[in-house]
């Protein structure tokens, strides 16, 4: 992948490691549309990337809201804008036990990491094969590989993902479109901060786990680095990836670490 001149559509680019991954991306001469909530954070991000040379389109959306996404999409397309790339980064994670949180706060986390995502990939995709096919990168988690405390509804979208993206590759890639899942570790975001609670408000709080992990910028890097190859899995952090082997090679291990494991 040449980025040069493409049209890449980034989501979660108003915070974390969306913005970081735009903030790289606009180095390399592309024309970027960058979507999230706040419209403030992602003209931050849209300055930061002009001054690096590249041209920026922001639609802000709300993710939990299909109208929001649908709208979004027919206003990049309606500008004669198709994407080549549409990155997907908005998320949202979870800090509660699974037998304290109501249905509605797991259907929250479903509309925004799930349905929100494919709304606006099936919205876009149509264009995208008329034009001769694009690149669709989706972001899981290492918990969208195994399961973990604290991260039910979470870790269960991530896993949904895998699974329509996985299918969406294997019945498209005779249109081009070619499919890459990036699978975080524990990256130093705000996500812990912003990740929602039992009783539907946000956490508040910068976990230790996440205050240690891998930088956002750090994490950037070695994101677009797999993206321009258009790896299919592209695994970014630090130790704790190693888990999405055990799970895969020693599942025996991953039973009896998980219950061990510290959700904070
Ligand atoms: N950080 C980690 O350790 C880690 C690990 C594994 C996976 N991930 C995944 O990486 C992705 C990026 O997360 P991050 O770590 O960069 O966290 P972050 O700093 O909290 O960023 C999350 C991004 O998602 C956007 N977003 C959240 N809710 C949204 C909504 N309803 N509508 C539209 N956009 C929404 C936010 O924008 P607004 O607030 O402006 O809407 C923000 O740009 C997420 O999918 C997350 O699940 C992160």
């Amino acid at each position: 992948m040449n980025y040069s001149g493409k049209n890449i559509w980034i989501t979660g680019a108003s915070s974390g490691i969306g913005q970081a991954v735009a903030i790289e991306l606009s180095k390399k001469n592309a024309h970027l549309i960058l979507s999230g909530r706040n419209e403030a954070s992602l003209k931050e991000t849209a300055d930061c990337c002009e001054k690096n040379g590249s041209s920026v389109l922001t639609v802000p959306f709300d993710l939990a809201l299909e109208d929001s996404v649908v709208s979004a999409a027919k206003i990049v397309l309606s500008k004669g804008i198709t994407p080549d790339c549409l990155y997907h980064f908005g998320g949202i994670s979870q800090r509660s036990l699974a037998y304290e949180t109501p249905l509605n706060v797991d259907r929250k986390i479903f509309e925004v990491n799930f349905f929100g995502t494919i709304a606006l990939t099936k919205a876009i995709l149509p264009a995208m094969i008329n034009n001769g096919g694009g690149h669709i990168a989706v972001t899981s988690s290492v918990v969208g590989k195994f399961g973990f405390p604290y991260r039910s509804a979470y870790s269960a979208s991530k896993h949904a993902l895998h699974g329509f993206f996985e299918s969406l590759r294997a019945e498209s890639s005779n249109k081009n479109i070619r499919i890459s899942l990036i699978i975080p570790g524990r990256i130093q975001t705000d996500i812990s901060v912003n990740a929602i609670s039992s009783d539907g408000t946000t956490h508040g709080k910068m976990d230790e786990g996440q205050a240690q992990g891998m930088t956002a910028e750090k994490s950037a890097g070695i994101i677009v680095r797999k993206l321009k190859k258009e790896q299919k899995e592209i695994l970014v952090g630090g130790k704790e990836i190693i888990m999405v082997y055990i799970r895969r090679f020693i599942p025996k291990l991953y039973y009896f670490l998980s219950p061990k494991l510290k959700p904070l």
